[in-house]
């Protein structure tokens, strides 16, 4: 995966930078922030995921003698997924054709369609926007690139997941550059799942077992996640308004479901409120980060402070030493709600 994504024309490692001024306010030793502000030439992560995909789907049918000719990427997003795969399809000259649900702001709709993406906004939610885009991804000359999994469908969401990996082997390389063995905690904004499905996967496939603990964090508006793992059983659940558009998701992946049940420590829902303050403080130490990439350190805050605080610092097997890496999956730019966390408080 990393030979592949080095190999693409905007690589470069995204860089991981250190918050003192956090450690000193939560009792750790040091935190770091992976910036995912700018990757592979777009405001978020996700390009991970969706060059990688988009890559196999095209190489699979090279190999199976598909006839050569332009094929129609489909995808749901709540913004930058899309958005990648449309940049990914322009690319490589395909076609792109993206569900939009209601809540993107349309500044993100906008950036999608300025990759030549064909855009169709749906009157209800991410959930519902990802059904439409399946049936048009059946059509000839289609294909689903989906960053979410569920029963028949699986293959091109393990791929995306398997791109996401590279941020955490990324992370590995420059925690051993700064003479760190490895993080204690690390805290992972979450939507649908994959993106944690991936650190999950990477964090608890050590020989030598251990790794750190691992929190997942999503708005409270949308906490399927959260909700599956009190229950026990994967759920969707009904979503309203977040300004953290893509973690507005109502139903986990079904590929990630079994690594989120078995290797996530804890799990945290935050508040918009929430998000827009540590917007503000990562703002604050020249950090980009939109709702969703703070939502790592809002749901840090939450878990570390306050009422029990000490009994979860215990149960995450926390001290003053810690090492915690929080994952900032966005920057501002991809999504203009996060004008709102610096707009004065509690805003959003
Ligand atoms: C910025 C950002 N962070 C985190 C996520 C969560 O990823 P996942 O849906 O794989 O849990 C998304 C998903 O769209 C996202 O756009």
């Amino acid at each position: 995966m990393r030979a592949f994504h080095a190999s693409l024309p905007d690589y470069a490692p995204t860089p991981l930078r250190e918050l003192p001024a956090v450690a000193a306010e939560l009792g750790v030793g040091r935190v770091f922030v992976k910036d995912e502000s700018h990757r592979l030439g777009l405001p978020a992560f996700k390009a991970l995921g969706a060059s990688w995909a988009v890559h196999r789907i095209l190489a699979e049918r090279a190999a199976r003698g598909a006839a050569p000719g332009v094929l129609t990427l489909v995808t749901a997003t709540d913004g930058n997924h899309g958005r990648a795969v449309a940049r990914m399809a322009r690319r490589l000259g395909q076609r792109a054709h993206v569900f939009v649900p209601q809540g993107v702001h349309p500044r993100a709709v906008a950036a999608i369609a300025a990759e030549q993406a064909r855009v169709t906004q749906v009157e209800g939610t991410y959930d519902e926007a990802v059904a439409l885009a399946a049936r048009a991804g059946a059509g000839a000359d289609a294909v689903l690139v989906q960053d979410t999994a569920w029963p028949g469908y699986e293959q091109i969401p393990g791929w995306i997941v398997e791109g996401y990996s590279t941020l955490c082997a990324e992370t590995d390389e420059q925690l051993a550059a700064a003479g760190i063995a490895g993080p204690d905690l690390v805290c992972v904004p979450v939507g649908v799942g994959s993106l944690a499905q991936a650190v999950i996967t990477h964090y608890r496939s050590r020989p030598a077992g251990g790794g750190p603990a691992l929190l997942s964090v999503e708005p409270r508006a949308a906490a399927c996640v959260l909700r599956s793992l009190a229950r026990g059983l994967p759920l969707s659940i009904a979503t309203g308004h977040t300004a953290m558009a893509g973690l507005n998701c109502g139903t986990p992946s079904s590929i990630a479901w079994p690594h989120l049940s078995g290797g996530l420590d804890a799990a945290v829902a935050v508040s918009d409120a929430d998000s827009a303050r540590a917007a503000r403080t990562l703002a604050g130490a020249g950090i980009s980060s939109g709702p969703c990439g703070a939502a790592s350190l809002a749901g840090l805050r939450s878990v570390l402070t306050g009422a029990g605080a000490g009994q979860r610092r215990a149960a995450l097997g926390l001290g003053p030493a810690s090492v915690v890496v929080l994952l900032s999956t966005e920057g501002t730019a991809a999504n203009p709600h996060a004008r709102l966390g610096q707009d004065g408080p509690d805003a959003s």
